[in-house]
């Protein structure tokens, strides 16, 4: 199979050409290296994908529908479509709320009508927990996404809207992940765990923005998110929203001092004041992607974090740059 895998050049999208490559599929991987971080990183990251001749890698930007026509869809014959690209971060999104709409909402739009006029039967869209926003815990897919806590959340959740209308009318198979605290090797410099390590290897203090205890995160790491994506890619699934998540939510404290027992020191904190458009707990159902697709994540907490510092450790770029 060929899968398209859009944002590869990003945390998941590098883990997930990795992961297909593994195994046997062909993976045409693009990317427009957005500026959300430091071209070096991703360009770091494409470079750590092994050499194949089944993965090729082309630059353009998915918004860019001739563009996207000409260097991907008219030279590859695409069987599945993952769709990662698109700006992440809750809190980022505030200070440019057009360009999170823009890519994450016309860019799927214009993707899916690529499918359509190319003859494109799968469609895997990049969602997130974000949507559930502070409805109850835990999260199934049947708890309405009509109330998104910040501008992201409403791009991911429209994207899903838009992905119905090509489902009913055009037959394409859309599934919508919701994915959950993502983090493993190549992890967005931005998120926790980064900057946990980071403020131990720079000896500076680790910005604490939520309450230690009353935090949780469903922390996932990104091989198991990996293989459930490589599983729906197999499926003929119809029209779906599937949560990727470990379903045990861990606090910030819980984060610290795994981290801490990994490093063997101690992290100080700073504290700050709170950002909004975060959700006090995240917490996933994962009831129906184990059913569907036999989603089994097998990394803990712990587990986890010892990959990801192990993997930090030997990549100076990723502590040493500062402009993320
Ligand atoms: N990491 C998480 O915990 C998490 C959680 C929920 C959802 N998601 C979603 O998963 C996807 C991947 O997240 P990530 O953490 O790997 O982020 P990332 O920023 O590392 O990767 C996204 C990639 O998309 C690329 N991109 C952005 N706009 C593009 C465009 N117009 N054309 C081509 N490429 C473009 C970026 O350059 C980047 O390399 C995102 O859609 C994100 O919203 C991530």
């Amino acid at each position: 199979m060929t899968v398209l895998v859009t944002g590869v050049a990003g945390f998941i999208g590098s883990n997930l050409a990795e992961y297909l490559l593994e195994k046997g599929e062909t993976v045409v991987g693009i990317d427009n290296f957005s500026p959300y971080y430091a071209k070096k990183l991703k360009q770091h990251n494409l470079t750590t994908i092994p050499k194949s001749k089944n993965f090729i890698f082309i630059e353009v930007d998915l918004t860019e529908t001739n563009a996207m026509q000409t260097k991907v869809f008219k030279k590859y014959k695409i069987d599945a479509i993952v769709n990662l690209a698109g700006w992440a971060g809750v809190t980022e999104c505030h200070k440019q709320p057009l360009t999170y709409v823009y890519n994450n909402t016309f860019g799927v739009v214009n993707l899916l009508e690529l499918a359509k006029d190319f003859g494109i039967y799968k469609f895997l869209q990049a969602g997130t927990s974000s949507q559930y926003g502070d409805l109850p815990i835990p999260w199934n897919e049947e708890t309405q996404t009509t109330t998104p806590p910040q501008i992201y959340a409403a791009s991911k959740a429209s994207a899903e809207l838009f992905g119905y209308s090509y489902y009913r009318n055009y037959g394409i198979n859309f599934t919508a992940m919701r994915f959950f605290n993502v983090y493993g090797p190549r992890q967005r410099p931005e998120m926790a765990l980064p900057m946990l390590f980071k403020s131990h290897l720079l000896k500076r203090p680790f910005p604490q923005y939520q309450d230690l205890n009353k935090t949780g995160r469903d922390y996932t790491y990104v091989k198991d998110i990996c293989d459930g994506i490589y599983k729906i890619t197999q499926k003929e699934l119809g029209y779906q929203q599937i949560n990727l998540g470990n379903g045990n939510p861990q606090t910030l404290q819980d984060l610290i001092s795994a981290t801490e027992k990994v490093i063997g020191a101690k992290i100080d904190l700073k504290r700050m004041e709170e950002r909004i458009g975060e959700a006090e707990v995240t917490y996933c159902d994962n009831t129906k992607a184990k059913k569907l697709i036999g989603f089994n994540p097998e990394y803990d907490i712990n587990s986890g974090v010892k990959e990801q510092y192990e993997w930090f450790i030997a990549q100076p770029d990723w502590y040493t740059l500062e402009k993320y």
